[in-house]
């Protein structure tokens, strides 16, 4: 039996050459390495330099020659795209980059991505993926600790998108295990409860798993963003009584505007008072959960049945890297299990417990949860909180600032997470009767303003108006590149002023 698994010394049962990778290859791969590392992390990050090189579509598409031809391109033309793509990509890692909810590069993180994408690693199986199938449980574990989920479970999902679709899926085959087989086609309107803050993520799962958009209830929120409780148990009664089963409430923890965090101990009594799944979205602001000073923002989560938590947002993993986290240990993989018998066969020889990837939605999976290993493994829980702490008090320094500063105005008096919100008032348009006409001009003032910036290349800011409460367009920054200090909001406040003060 030996013998059959190991050749003697000496004796080859293997034909052809050793490596597809000669000389030439490898120094093509170290050249894109370096171009990375000096272009993209080091000119990509200098404060001198742009953010953006921004082109229309159309003059990219020339600048890009996209043409595949028959024949196969040169090395130097290769190594001609790569410096192009790298120009024209935009430098998320640059510190004024505050536009969306990630930002940055960590050196770890990155490590990691290039070990996982040289391997090629698909974390369906162990046998697969020894090593990457033991720290995404290692890491499941963590996370379930820091939610207090003492005996749960869980994986990552790429995406805090697909996490939501998750939770919701789970949340249906609790009401009726019976659907994974029969489908939804003999039961009641199945219905989502969610704040109007709530991500739109929510409403894609609900297209997607058949709910429709009809059975998605958008709760009222308060003057800072949170869930109206009040509002949440009418609207469920009111679902009651029209013959619907109230199936879900999918809660936030950070919402993507305002940061919110919804009170989660007063959503878990309407959830078992009305034996709904309890869901939280804590993409975002789940960041929060390794800092001892805010983690009393999720205060509550324990009460969750699931939780979706990005890494990738606050705490700065290399995309994507998001984690669903189950209390009842099991349950995932009794809703999702299919027991492919080409991947999942049970006479393997070796501890068929670690092929758990039967737990997920997908076949293939990348091995994400190593991203998130690595980098806190290199920062420790000390490293990884200081990050938090750190982009949580320049967040309250600019909100000081900007209190402090003629023309801004703060969309809240304050924020419970690390997204500052507000209006620029441009000089000609201060001291004047706010009618409706003069915020239809506000509306105006942030897009224009971002135009600006990225035309000429110098910082990104989100903006948008938020609906529901009748707010016209203002600005979203968002705090949470390490790089990010008390000058660097100086100079953005000074930088808006700028490009805004003639408008
Ligand atoms: C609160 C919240 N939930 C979910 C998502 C979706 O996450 P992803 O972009 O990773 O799919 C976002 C995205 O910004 C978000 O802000």
């Amino acid at each position: 039996m030996d013998n059959l698994c190991h050749p003697k010394d000496g004796a080859s049962t293997k034909t052809g050459s050793s490596t597809s990778f000669d000389s030439a290859t490898l120094s093509m791969l170290n050249e894109v390495h370096s171009l990375i590392c000096q272009a993209a992390l080091c000119e990509g990050t200098d404060r001198q330099n742009k953010v953006l090189e921004f082109k229309h579509p159309q003059q990219l598409k020339e600048l890009l020659e996209l043409h595949i031809s028959d024949d196969a391109a040169s090395k130097e033309d290769i190594m001609e795209i790569c410096k192009k793509v790298i120009k024209y990509s935009v430098k998320t890692a640059h510190p004024y980059w505050c536009n969306q909810l990630y930002t940055g590069v960590d050196p770890y993180s990155l490590a990691a991505s290039w070990i996982t994408e040289a391997l090629n690693t698909n974390q369906h199986t162990y046998e697969a993926a020894p090593v990457f199938s033991l720290v995404e449980q290692h890491m499941i574990q963590k996370m379930c600790s820091l939610v207090e989920f003492d005996d749960g479970d869980g994986m990552f999902f790429p995406g805090g998108t697909m996490g939501n679709m998750v939770g919701i899926h789970l949340a249906r085959y609790h009401y009726d295990n019976n659907i994974k087989k029969s489908g939804m086609f003999t039961n009641q309107p199945l219905v989502i409860f969610t704040s109007q803050e709530g991500h739109y993520s929510i409403k894609t799962a609900a297209n997607l798993l058949g709910f429709g958009l009809d059975n998605v209830v958008a709760v009222k929120t308060d003057g800072i963003g949170c869930i109206l409780i009040q509002d949440l148990e009418e609207k469920v009664q009111l679902c009651l009584k029209e013959n619907r089963i109230p199936c879900v409430l999918v809660a936030t923890s950070g919402s993507t505007v305002l940061g919110a965090y919804d009170p989660l101990d007063e959503c878990a009594v309407v959830c078992k008072k009305y034996g709904m799944w309890m869901h939280v979205d804590a993409a975002w602001g789940g960041g929060a959960l390794v800092s001892k000073k805010h983690t009393h923002l999720c205060k509550g989560i324990k009460e969750a049945d699931s939780v979706v938590w990005c890494l990738h947002k606050m705490l700065g993993v290399q995309l994507q890297c998001s984690a669903m986290l189950v209390k009842k240990k099991g349950f995932l993989l009794e809703c999702n299990s299919l027991k492919a018998d080409y991947l999942y066969q049970k006479d393997k020889f070796y501890d068929t417990s670690y092929d758990y990837g039967d737990m997920s939605i997908q076949c293939g999976r990348k091995a994400d949860g190593f991203k998130s290993w690595l980098m806190w493994k290199a920062h420790g829980d000390l490293g990884m909180e200081a990050r938090v702490d750190s982009a949580f008090s320049l967040a309250r320094y600019m909100e000081e600032r900007l209190k402090a500063t003629e023309g801004f105005r703060l969309v809240l008096p304050d924020f419970q997470c690390t997204n500052v919100c507000f209006w620029y008032i441009p000089p000609r348009l201060r001291g004047q009767t706010e009618s409706e006409e003069w915020w239809l001009e506000i509306n105006q003032i942030a897009p224009r303003i971002k135009q600006c910036m990225m035309e000429e290349g110098s910082m990104m800011i989100g903006y948008q108006p938020l609906h529901c409460h009748g707010w016209k367009n203002f600005f979203r920054i968002i705090i949470a590149n390490p790089l990010l200090t008390t000058s660097d909001i100086d100079y953005v406040i000074s930088h808006i002023h700028d490009k805004g003060k003639d408008l």
